[in-house]
């Protein structure tokens, strides 16, 4: 392991948030039990909001950010890990209130760390990260609900949870539908990955009816708000809401119609806290059920000092995919 490494560090200056990467010594990292020489960390929506001060996801400067990491255990002081295990970190506060993924070297603490399934590469879990990770917990939640078949409309598809919820669903025989805010130009994208329709988001937005027409078994959600409202109108009977995420709106303004009248479900998702067997299984529903096809559609791979940029173009709604950062050439 060098002694010496790069890191893409955030500060605030003058109540801004600039990025900068840095030279570092394992000196600089927190005293943390657990040692990992990261080999790809990705670019997540709540990375973005850090990198451009949105949110006040930050609150402790200087931070390494990046949520998601993927390496090998340099030390283990608690004896959970050893010497050249593959792990992957996503969530538990990592990026946000500990530091994260964005160092070629890192510490963290044991318990936070997941075996990279056996037959994924480090790649491969990169380009799942967070994103793929509660794509999953969505479909989980949709197959927990009884849901197996049928059509799934998927929100803010051309992004990183969008994407690969379309990708999985596809692969398992759900009929899915792609609802983005660019649907001409994602056309082509969303239906390698499988959608069968593509559809455009402003159709929804103008609508707000309580209780519509019953037109899908079941929903991705990441966008909140209108949208939200008038898909949960549309579930048919007995349907399900997976919704993880907030991308147009943090806002809810619905009724309780779907739910008294259809036994319609809103199920919440979150990946930073969940336990880790479920994150086990969900990994290891990753490794089997995410087509090998979707990885080389949905990636993109960036090294650190681009990321301020794409961050920038991710939080404008531009995203595209999956961005995979690259530690061991940064
Ligand atoms: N609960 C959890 O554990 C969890 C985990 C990961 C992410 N999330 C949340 O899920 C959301 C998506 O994350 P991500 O990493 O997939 O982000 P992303 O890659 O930026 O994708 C978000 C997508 O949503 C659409 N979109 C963006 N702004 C929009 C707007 N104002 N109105 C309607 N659609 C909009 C765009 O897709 P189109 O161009 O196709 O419309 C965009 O590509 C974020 O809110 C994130 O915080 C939650």
């Amino acid at each position: 392991m060098t002694q010496n490494f790069q890191a893409l560090v955030l500060q605030q200056q003058d109540g801004t948030t600039q990025a900068s990467v840095q030279t570092l010594t394992t000196a600089d990292l927190p005293d943390l039990d657990t040692t990992v020489e990261v080999a790809y960390s990705s670019l997540n929506y709540k990375d973005a909001m850090a990198l451009t001060g949105t949110g006040k996801i930050i609150r402790q400067f200087p931070m390494v950010a990046g949520i998601d990491l993927v390496g090998t255990v340099v030390e283990c002081k608690t004896g959970q890990w050893k010497k050249g295990d593959s792990v992957i970190l996503t969530g538990w506060g990592v990026g946000e209130r500990f530091w994260g993924g964005y160092s070629q070297v890192q510490k963290v603490k044991a318990e936070w760390l997941t075996a990279l399934p056996q037959g994924m590469s480090p790649q491969q879990a990169m380009t799942i990260g967070t994103a793929g990770l509660t794509a999953m917990l969505s479909v989980m939640a949709i197959e927990e609900a009884g849901v197996k078949s049928g059509k799934v409309v998927v929100t803010g598809a051309s992004g990183g949870v969008g994407s690969m919820a379309v990708a999985i669903l596809a692969q398992l025989g759900y009929e899915v539908c792609a609802l983005s805010s660019r649907p001409t130009e994602n056309q082509a994208y969303l239906t390698a990955l499988g959608a069968k329709e593509v559809l455009a988001i402003s159709e929804w937005q103008t609508k707000m009816s309580p209780l519509a027409g019953q037109r899908w078994a079941a929903a991705v959600d990441v966008v909140g708000g209108p949208i939200l409202a008038q898909i949960l109108s549309e579930i048919n009977y007995l349907g399900v809401v997976a919704a993880s995420g907030l991308a147009a709106s943090t806002a809810l303004d619905t009724t309780v119609l779907p739910f008294i009248l259809r036994g319609v479900r809103l199920q919440g998702i979150d990946s930073v806290m969940c336990p880790a067997t479920k994150r086990n299984t969900a990994w290891q529903r990753l490794l089997s059920d995410c087509p090998s096809a979707a990885y080389a559609q949905v990636q993109r791979l960036v090294s650190l000092a681009e990321l301020p940029q794409l961050a920038t173009e991710m939080m404008a709604g531009k995203a595209h995919g999956r961005v995979v950062v690259d530690l061991k050439t940064s």
